[in-house]
């Protein structure tokens, strides 16, 4: 590997608008780590991509296991020295879920989408401030806007959501914490909503693919250092929060 290929983590990149990431930044250059639960799926995932003569590997990530946590970081760090990318796609949307009751599905859903991320990001931003130009993609949802919420014409109002919606204002939260947090470090961090995006979470039911929906990551993922900071948007331009 080129010393000075940028190294990118993608969390649940096995499938979905994850796998979707991995391809688009791995086709920019960038050398992608395939962060997923099950190493074989993540294999599985990783093999079109260096059959293509792309560099993607895949890593086991389970963001609920401070382990599998701990052990990646100290992978990478051995491996890299630095991370340069970090996008905490990994998540789960469960109010449709039938068996669980409202507080079941609110704290399985804060432990992925939120202490989840929050436990991945805590772990990887040592190696991210000794990268030269870091950056964290927070794969956010329009869903949490509470902008959009209260507007009775937004083409979503029909779509209600609480555990995941509460989860993903939570996540967007954290990111402008973090974005103030960690600037001294020259981390940018942004939240982003990918779209309606037909994938596994979704039934497939949308029309719009994990390709289109990468896009807005990784033009965040790639922003230079005059790019912006502790922002929520998609690909139209800025969210309300
Ligand atoms: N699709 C949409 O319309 C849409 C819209 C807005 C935002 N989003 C967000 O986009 C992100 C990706 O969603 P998607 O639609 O691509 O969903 P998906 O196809 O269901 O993929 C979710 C990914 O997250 C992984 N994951 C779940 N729990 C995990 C854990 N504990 N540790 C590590 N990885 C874990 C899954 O791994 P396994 O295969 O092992 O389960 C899978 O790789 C999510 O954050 C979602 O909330 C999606």
């Amino acid at each position: 590997m080129e010393e000075s290929k940028k190294i990118a983590l993608v969390s649940g990149a096995n499938r979905g608008i994850g796998e979707a990431v991995a391809r688009a930044l791995a086709a920019q250059g960038v050398h992608v780590l395939m962060g997923c639960r099950d190493l074989e799926k993540g294999r599985a995932a990783t093999a079109p991509l260096v059959a293509a003569g792309l560099e993607a590997a895949a890593v086991q990530l389970d963001v609920t296991d401070a382990s599998s946590v701990a052990a990646l970081a100290e992978e990478i760090r051995a491996r890299f020295g630095r991370l340069d990318i970090l996008v905490n796609n990994a998540g789960v949307g469960l109010d449709f879920v039938p068996g669980l009751t409202p507080v079941e599905k609110m704290e399985q859903t804060l432990a992925i989408n939120v202490t989840g991320g929050l436990r991945l990001t805590e772990a990887m931003v040592p190696l991210l401030a000794a990268a030269p130009h870091p950056r964290i993609v927070n794969v956010s949802s329009e869903l949490a806007s509470f902008g959009l919420r209260h507007d009775p014409d937004w083409e979503h109002a029909d779509k209600i959501l609480p555990t995941y919606a509460a989860t993903k204002a939570a996540v967007n939260a954290l990111t402008v914490s973090h974005a103030a947090a960690l600037a001294e470090q020259g981390i940018k961090v942004n939240a982003i909503c990918p779209g309606f995006t037909a994938t596994e979470a979704t039934g497939f039911v949308p029309d719009r693919t994990p390709d289109e929906a990468a896009v807005i990551v990784v033009q965040m993922a790639l922003i230079g250092d005059d790019g912006p900071t502790g922002t929520f948007s998609n690909d139209a331009g800025p969210l309300p929060w």
